[in-house]
């Protein structure tokens, strides 16, 4: 697997799940920033979602894994970032699709979705998947 730095986070609801993907990336030797929450104090998905989808669309890291309740709100916020595509990917089909033809940069999950078990799957095939570019590189330049 290419040596990623990874913008990790979540809300209170992807807490645990984002917890266990850390243990994951250890395990990976992959580099990654923890952007919070921390506990399970609650807290608004937008503040953190920007947060990292500003460090990934300004290149200082290469990937952003996001965990909500669902995926959803923090797959919007993060995709008002210029230059960011956030997909929320509860299955390993959508995960590898997100790479190979949308390019996607951030990841986004569902805490109250998936299970650790499917999560860690989903993580690992996500980051391992490179996108497939050719015709698929003219679709995502008109993203921008
Ligand atoms: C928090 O309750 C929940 O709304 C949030 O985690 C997320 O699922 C929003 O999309």
């Amino acid at each position: 697997m290419k040596n990623l730095k990874i913008a990790i986070g979540s809300d209170h609801a992807g807490f645990e799940l984002k917890e266990e993907i850390k243990q994951k990336l250890q395990e990976l030797y992959l580099e990654y920033y923890d952007f919070g929450t921390y506990d399970k104090t609650r807290v608004d998905y937008p503040v953190i979602a920007k947060d990292i989808a500003a460090r990934v669309a300004d290149g200082k890291f290469d990937r952003g894994i996001i965990v909500c309740g669902t995926g959803i709100g923090v797959a919007i916020a993060a995709n008002k970032v210029r230059g960011i595509r956030a997909a929320n990917c509860n299955d390993i089909f959508c995960a590898k699709m997100s790479r190979l033809h949308n390019n996607a940069n951030i990841l986004t999950l569902g805490g109250r979705v998936v299970g650790p078990g499917l999560a860690l799957e989903i993580v690992k095939t996500w980051l391992e998947t490179e996108f497939e570019g050719e015709r698929h590189q003219k679709r995502v330049d008109m993203l921008e």
